[in-house]
């Protein structure tokens, strides 16, 4: 996947570090050849002698050595490699990233490259959180900086939350999509996410919980495997997936017409969670309380059913097409016979009930109903939700390929 690629990897220094030596191993599996730089800090958790000896190459750490200087100059060495990757990118390195600072080997070669940059973050869950990382990370994302993570789980220090450094694995996958590899190279996929909004009057709106925090990390996690991702979002709460190209709507009408101009696609993913009726002869003026008549009468037409339309388009459908159902009873028997409704491939089935906090919360349980049977996956982030059933998608579409 990384034959002919060389990386050149910035080891920050933070416990995570350790996952780096495994990094190196991986990306050398997948053909690439990776020059090591260790910052100061990261030689307190790994040593340059073995990043040196798991990667075959020379390992750089000082700005100021005359001899590598002569050799190999930091500029020539930032601009030697195809893809620079952060792994871990600490709080520390996010910061002078952000700033432009230039004052070790690490802050100068990502100054002076003119390639794209991966970052993994890892830290603490409450550096990770707070507001000076996350002004940051957002400066970096609009330099245009990749990343990758951070997972949630257990930390080294004990705490619980986001902040632990994407698996090896991971990070591996998100610079081969950097560099335009993966699985789903060359492939378009289409997702739906978020509510959608039908107004009443120009001031009043029918909606829904819908945070968009699901298709958002479906959206994402297709893109890491390397993807064109056009990702059609209702006005939704969640971050924009990186690495996609975003649509935004409004309406479940905007919504049909923005899937359809971005077909032909190879599959779709329809995780929006769109408003069944709309409210016919929406007022183009404020619907006022004092209005003679007393309190409005709405009444409702149906939408357009997205999902259904594009699975039984009779020509370009989509090779594989992939619905949500959004149950409270009987998950698995509706969403069952949903999937035979709407005519999709596949159906996602989760339980949006009240008690199970899915719907807006950060994880999701999932039962994936196919023409062969259903598959239950445990109470997982929805973040892994997206990436397993990227893994999915990717499995099918190069299935025989
Ligand atoms: N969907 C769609 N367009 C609509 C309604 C739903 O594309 N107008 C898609 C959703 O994105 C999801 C699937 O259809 O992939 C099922 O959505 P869900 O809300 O569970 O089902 P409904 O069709 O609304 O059926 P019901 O209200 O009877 O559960």
């Amino acid at each position: 996947m990384l034959a002919g690629r060389r990386i050149l990897l910035i080891i920050g220094g933070g416990i995570a570090a350790y996952k780096a030596l495994d990094l190196i191993r991986r990306l050398k599996e997948q053909g690439a050849a990776v020059t090591p730089v260790l910052t100061r800090a990261a030689q307190e958790f790994v040593t340059p002698l073995s990043a040196s000896a798991l990667a075959g190459e020379k390992v750089y750490t000082d700005l100021f050595d005359l001899t590598d200087e002569a050799e190999m100059g930091h500029i020539e060495l930032s601009r030697a490699a195809d893809l620079l990757v952060v792994a871990p990118a600490t709080a520390d390195l996010m910061a002078k990233m952000a700033g432009g600072h230039a004052d070790d080997l690490a802050s100068t070669l990502l100054m002076a490259t003119d390639k794209r940059v991966l970052i993994a973050p890892a830290m603490n869950v409450r550096m990770w959180e707070h507001p000076a990382t996350a002004r940051n990370l957002a400066t970096l994302l609009a330099d245009g900086v990749l990343t990758v993570g951070p997972n949630e789980g257990d930390m080294a220090c004990g705490e619980f939350g986001f902040g632990r450094m994407a698996e090896p694995a991971e990070i591996v996958a998100a610079a081969a999509a950097g560099l335009g590899e993966g699985p789903l190279k060359g492939r378009h996929l289409i997702v739906t996410s978020g509510p959608t909004h039908e107004p009443i009057d120009p001031v009043r709106f029918i909606a829904n919980r819908s945070s968009g925090a699901q298709g958002a990390a479906i959206a994402e996690a297709l893109a890491n495997l390397g993807a064109r991702v056009s990702f059609v979002t209702g006005p939704a709460e969640a971050a924009m997936p990186r690495g996609a190209t975003v649509i935004r709507v409004e309406t479940a009408q905007e919504m049909l017409d923005a899937v359809t101009a971005a077909l032909p696609a190879d599959a779709a993913v329809f995780a929006a969670a769109v408003a069944d009726w709309r409210v016919d002869g929406a007022q183009a003026g404020k619907i006022k309380k004092t209005a003679k008549g007393g309190v409005p009468e709405l009444r409702l037409v149906e939408n357009p059913d997205i999902l259904a339309t594009v699975a039984r388009m009779p020509t370009g459908r989509p090779a594989l097409v992939v619905g949500f159902a959004a149950e409270t009873d009987d998950v698995i028997a509706n969403a069952t016979a949903k999937r035979a409704r709407k005519g999709c491939d596949w159906i996602v089935a989760n339980d949006v009930s009240a008690g199970t906090g899915i719907m807006g919360g950060t994880e999701n349980a999932v039962t994936l109903i196919h023409a062969e049977g259903s598959e239950t996956w445990p109470r997982l982030s929805k973040a892994e939700v997206g990436r397993r059933l990227a893994a999915r998608i990717a499995a099918h579409l190069t299935a025989g390929a």
